[in-house]
């Protein structure tokens, strides 16, 4: 069994953050949301893993990646010209995957649970593609399957306008060699995508078998702002341990499952976890409340913080109280010591500020 990852693609949604990087390297509880994924196919026993990536972002990719030995697996990047969808991925990466199963992992998305349980099953039934479908409450932003009372996957289709049911595709797919030759016979959609969800309808119209699970642990598509902290949220409550390798004084509190880095200072504030601190981050005179994740070198100054994600070497002073907020790398956040009550803005494209 191989593996590939969806890292490429445009990323249109997280901007203006992923002008300057790609959005698989947004960190969630301090660690890029594709290294979650790695793991996950690590721990499934997986060793041969092609990334997709872009011609935009790729290098950003390699560079934070590196050839998987970290992980004791190896990593092939397979550059895609351009995005042409889930499907047009798959067949960039034809020659890497030559006669193999594989994995079909997007690198935007997160769950809570291994996947080595899907692989056993789809093993054990030898199925051409096995989906993973998730109840939602939003099914037009995904692709949806309409599935009979018992069970077998009827039809698929990608961000309908109706959709026949509130049962999303989860972006983790397996998938025999079967999936080249249903790709070969589908067209681009109205979109202009080979997409993952017409292969998969191809392949229930050529009779072939398509098992589905339905999940019933948490799963989120990291696509947007609100998703982002959510699943910052998530995985702090569940995951993350308690662990203090900075200096934290005697006039500050620490108050549940707080991490803090190597070279970090706490002075006279108060840390209510789940909170997790990188290294050489300073924060002085503040209140960081729960679900905050705070990167490398970021400065906090008499401010307060609570459910946010503040990025590497950013810098908040005197801000009263900021809230669910995605905060990028080398931001600035200062109050205006003015007398007169105006906003002092500069803001890349596709900022988004709410006073
Ligand atoms: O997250 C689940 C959803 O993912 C499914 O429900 C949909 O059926 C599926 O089409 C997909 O929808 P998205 O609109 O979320 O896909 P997105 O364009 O965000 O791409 C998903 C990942 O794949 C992302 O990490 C970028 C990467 N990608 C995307 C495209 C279109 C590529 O590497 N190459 C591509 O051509």
């Amino acid at each position: 069994m191989k593996a590939i990852i969806l890292s490429g693609g445009k990323g249109t949604r997280l901007r203006p953050l992923t002008y300057s990087g790609a959005k698989q390297l947004v960190p969630v509880a301090n660690k890029p949301i594709l290294f979650y994924c790695i793991e996950n196919i690590v721990e499934a026993g997986i060793k041969d893993v092609g990334m997709i990536i872009s011609p935009e972002t790729g290098q950003e990719i390699k560079d934070a990646t590196g050839d998987g030995s970290r992980w004791g697996i190896n990593i092939q990047y397979i550059t895609q010209d351009v995005p042409g969808g889930l499907a047009h991925a798959i067949k960039t990466a034809r020659d890497f995957l030559a006669d193999s199963a594989f994995v079909m992992y997007l690198g935007d998305n997160l769950i809570g649970t291994g996947i080595d349980k899907f692989i056993d099953e789809f093993k054990r039934n030898m199925p051409e593609a096995l989906i993973l479908l998730k109840e939602v409450d939003n099914p037009k932003q995904f692709g949806v399957a309409d599935v009979s009372p018992e069970g077998r996957v009827l039809r698929l289709i990608e961000k309908p306008e109706v959709p026949p049911s509130n049962l999303a595709l989860v972006g983790i797919y397996i998938f025999s060699p079967k999936i080249h030759e249903a790709i070969e016979r589908i067209k681009p959609s109205t979109r202009g995508e080979l997409e993952i969800t017409d292969a998969i309808q191809e392949l229930i119209n050529m009779g072939c078998s398509v098992e589905s699970f339905v999940l019933d642990m948490w799963w989120l598509d990291t696509g947007k702002k609100d998703d982002m902290l959510t699943a910052n949220a998530i995985v702090l409550d569940k995951w993350l341990k308690g662990n203090i390798n900075g200096q934290v004084d005697n006039t500050s509190r620490i108050l549940g499952r707080v991490a803090v880095g190597k070279g970090s200072v706490i002075k006279e504030s108060t840390i209510r976890g789940p909170v997790v601190i990188g290294e050489n981050t300073v924060i002085e005179n503040s209140f960081i409340g729960p679900h905050t994740s705070i990167g490398n070198k970021v400065n906090i100054i008499r401010s307060s913080v609570e459910h946010s994600v503040i990025m590497d070497e950013s810098e908040l002073r005197n801000i009263e109280r900021l809230e669910e907020s995605l905060v990028g790398r080398r931001v600035k956040i200062t109050e205006n010591r003015k007398t007169h009550k105006a906003l002092r803005l500069m803001l890349g494209d596709d900022s988004v500020v709410e006073v």
